[in-house]
């Protein structure tokens, strides 16, 4: 099985391979890419291939997005707050719901569809605090074959009631869920720290144990997003230098640890997360959405591994390209600029090496896993009268992330079969 047209990917940051007329060629047992590169050329090596040819396209692996919440689909364009009023006014409520099986079974459903939709194929997903919500999101994940890491959140303090578990019960619950879901299929499993706020030291000692136990787990949780956030850690830990040193004290700071957000931070913790490999998720439309700051992609002296994401329900789109925009915008206010090929680096290949995942997806290197996205460029009026007028591949590009949505992702494919939820 082949597919054919203009095909971006990146072997590397600074190593972007584009072929104008190009094909990916899939080993349809098992979904893998087989090669990709210059139709003529690849076509005449394998002439046997069945060739699907995508007109006015540009093939590109799938997008993934390293920070997201699947029982917040319904807290999306929630008004007027700022983060703690936000959680507690809105998002808590609605987590609240997910202790209700049918509620979890079918927005996780959705949230695939959506995901899928907007091209992306792999997320790094937090859940509501239920076993049994998370356990239906690995299920649906396991139906639609994608790739996918997650977990439910571990809340053991400072929750209201209806959302609170005890820290035996909720080690428990998730070493139950680790023993089943990681490494299940395509299923990945992150051991969600929601934040410093609502777990207790103890529980933090057991997510450590936990990646002790399990080399390859992941951590998830959130650092340094709001000011009045580092105030009530502050107030909690007076004891620690700083938010990061909280983490620290407890063993969890590493490459399989992912931080959402990570605005408000001294150059020592910069130092700590970069010297321990440490990830942070960059979530532009999010922080602009709350208020909580802007994220410097380029810290002068640092080199922190960063991943872009969505953080919906606080963000304010699944679309991985209105979030390149809205980082595009962050950058600029920061004084810097964020090109095209960087910005589509970051949603490939650059997240694929946050989430430590660049041996199996993120771009069209011969055994990797065949997600891709066929995208059109001139889905709208306005980006097709755009796109007449670019010069260039970084032009095409830039317009694709400024003026591109959900409506510019054609078909989206997964390990090599094509998703039911692409628009066409
Ligand atoms: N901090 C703790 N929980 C959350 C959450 O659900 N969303 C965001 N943006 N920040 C958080
Ligand atoms: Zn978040």
């Amino acid at each position: 099985m082949a597919h054919r047209a203009p095909l971006l990917h990146f072997l590397a940051e600074n190593n972007l391979q584009y072929f104008p007329d190009g094909v990916l060629l899939l080993d349809t047992a098992t979904g893998n890419v087989v090669a990709c590169g210059g139709a003529s050329a690849l076509l005449e090596q394998y002439p046997q291939a069945q060739v699907t040819v995508h007109d006015n396209a540009l093939i590109m692996p799938g997008l993934i997005d390293t920070h997201i919440h699947f029982p917040q689909v319904d807290v999306i364009a929630s008004y007027g707050e700022q983060l703690l009023e936000w959680l507690n006014n809105y998002t808590f409520p609605t987590e609240a719901g997910f202790a209700d099986q049918h509620i979890a079974e079918t927005t996780a459903e959705f949230f695939l569809q959506e995901l899928l939709r907007n091209g992306t194929t792999t997320a790094a997903v937090y859940g509501s605090v239920h076993a049994s919500a998370a356990d239906a999101f690995f299920k649906a994940s396991y139906r639609h074959n994608t790739r996918m890491i997650m977990g439910k959140s571990m809340m053991d303090r400072n929750t209201p009631d209806n959302l609170s578990e005890s820290t035996e019960q909720s080690l428990r619950e998730t070493r139950d869920l680790i023993s089943y879901w990681h490494n299940n299929g395509r299923q990945l499993y992150a051991a969600t720290l929601r934040f410093v706020v609502t777990s207790s030291a103890k529980q933090m000692d057991d997510i450590h144990n936990l990646m002790e136990d399990y080399p390859d787990l992941y951590m998830q949780t959130h650092l340094a997003e709001n000011l009045s956030e580092l105030e009530l850690v502050k107030s909690m830990y007076p004891e620690r230098l700083d938010y990061v040193d909280v983490f620290d004290h407890h063993g969890l700071l590493g490459p399989r640890s992912i931080f959402g957000h990570g605005i408000h931070l001294s150059e020592r913790e910069l130092q700590r997360l970069q010297d321990t490999q440490s990830r942070i998720a960059f979530c532009p439309t999010s922080n602009l959405f709350l208020g909580s700051g802007l994220y410097q992609l380029d810290k002068p002296g640092f080199d922190i591994h960063t991943g872009i994401a969505t953080d919906v329900g606080a963000g304010t789109s699944f679309s991985m390209l209105q979030t390149l925009h809205e980082a595009y915008k962050v950058c600029q206010l920061n004084g810097t600029n964020l090109s095209p090929t960087r910005a589509f680096y970051m949603a490939t290949l650059g997240n694929a090496k946050a989430l430590s995942l660049d041996d199996k997806i993120g771009n069209f290197e011969a055994g990797k896993e065949a997600d891709f996205i066929v995208c059109d460029l001139a889905a709208t009026p306005l980006m097709q009268r755009r796109q007449a007028i670019c010069k260039t591949l970084d032009e095409q590009l830039f317009a694709l992330m400024i003026l591109g949505d959900d409506r510019a992702i054609r078909h989206t494919y997964v390990n090599g079969s094509m998703s039911a939820c692409s628009a066409a």
